[in-house]
């Protein structure tokens, strides 16, 4: 059963896997919102009551869907905690002033599109905002001006970011007047980045957990020409005896969530089937030398 724990010491409690809405309507553009509501009540059964959805997912039209089935089945949205995430502008009907595409975390951008979201969405409030990436063109300043007004106007009620390095993380961190929940980062057997560039050891350091996107990286595990994910599936394929013979991708995930900062896993897939088996990540608890020889498998070497 996937459990829930505080993302940061002021931060909400969010379940170890999340349920992600990028790919919501790559199959179906306008799905039947009974689908939609199936869907996340298959999630609350398995235990995951953490929604992540963007402002710009489905080229802005995912958090409607998602609105749609709030309104539809009354009670819903109180047993989610809903993230969303704004400051990606590109053009088209929905931000018709952008020529080319763009950041835009100015406090302006970031108040008018959480106004927005919270109409698509139906919902009187976000659990918390993510900045979706950082904006070189904007000061700190002006994007905790944004965030402190959001808090302040129940709009919001936490902040954090997304894609930021530690030296950006902690900038804006020391102009916000409430401090950032998360740093949701690319993490995963495929992109191991975060282990060194600093960014899990900064969440570990202030007790953040992080939020680990496109946790099979982006499905590319799978990919019968993807030598690095060939190795990494050999390499589940041989340990998985020792953890309920679970699949790969829920090994591959339970890889992620072994890391001592205990990121959250937000799940791309939007198959029943696979949210359910994924799921099942949360039960097992890696071994030392087994997660190390992931991280070999993903490396095609030895620990130096
Ligand atoms: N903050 C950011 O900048 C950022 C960026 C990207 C994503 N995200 C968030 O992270 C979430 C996850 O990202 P992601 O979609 O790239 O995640 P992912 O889990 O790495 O990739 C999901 C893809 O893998 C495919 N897949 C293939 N075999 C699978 C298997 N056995 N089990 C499960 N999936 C399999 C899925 O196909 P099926 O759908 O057919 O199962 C889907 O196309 C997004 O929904 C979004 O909420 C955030």
């Amino acid at each position: 059963m996937v459990t829930s724990q505080a993302l940061s010491p002021n931060g909400p409690k969010v379940s170890q896997i999340v349920f992600g809405t990028w790919r919501l309507l790559d199959n179906d553009e306008t799905p039947a919102t009974h689908d939609v509501i199936k869907l996340l009540e298959l999630c609350l059964e398995l235990g995951i009551t953490t929604i992540d959805t963007a402002e710009i997912y489905g080229l802005y039209t995912v958090e409607a869907a998602l609105g749609k089935a709030f309104k539809d089945q009354p009670g819903l949205r109180d047993q989610f905690q809903i993230i969303s995430k704004c400051g990606i502008d590109v053009p088209s009907q929905v931000k018709k002033s952008a020529v080319l595409p763009h950041y835009n975390s100015s406090a302006d951008n970031l108040i008018t599109c959480t106004e927005k979201s919270l109409r698509l969405l139906n919902i009187d409030h976000l659990d918390v905002l993510l900045v979706h990436r950082p904006d070189w063109f904007t000061s700190a300043d002006d994007t905790a001006s944004g965030l402190d007004q959001l808090i302040k106007d129940g709009k919001i009620l936490h902040a954090g970011v997304s894609n930021y390095n530690p030296h950006q993380f902690d900038l804006l961190n020391d102009r916000v007047a409430q401090k950032l929940v998360t740093n949701q980062i690319e993490f995963n057997l495929l992109h191991m980045d975060p282990l060194e560039d600093g960014s899990l050891s900064q969440c570990e350091r202030q007790h953040i957990r992080p939020m680990a996107w496109s946790p099979l990286g982006g499905g590319r595990l799978f990919d019968q020409d993807n030598e690095a994910g060939l190795r990494i599936r050999k390499c589940i394929d041989d340990m998985r005896h020792k953890y309920d013979d679970i699949d790969d991708a829920a090994l591959a995930l339970a890889w992620i969530l072994a890391h001592p900062s205990q990121p959250r896993v937000i799940l791309g897939t939007t198959q029943g089937k696979r949210i359910h088996s994924s799921s099942l990540a949360a039960n097992i608890q890696l071994d030392r030398q087994d997660w190390y020889a992931l991280w070999q498998a993903a490396k095609g070497q030895s620990v130096p």
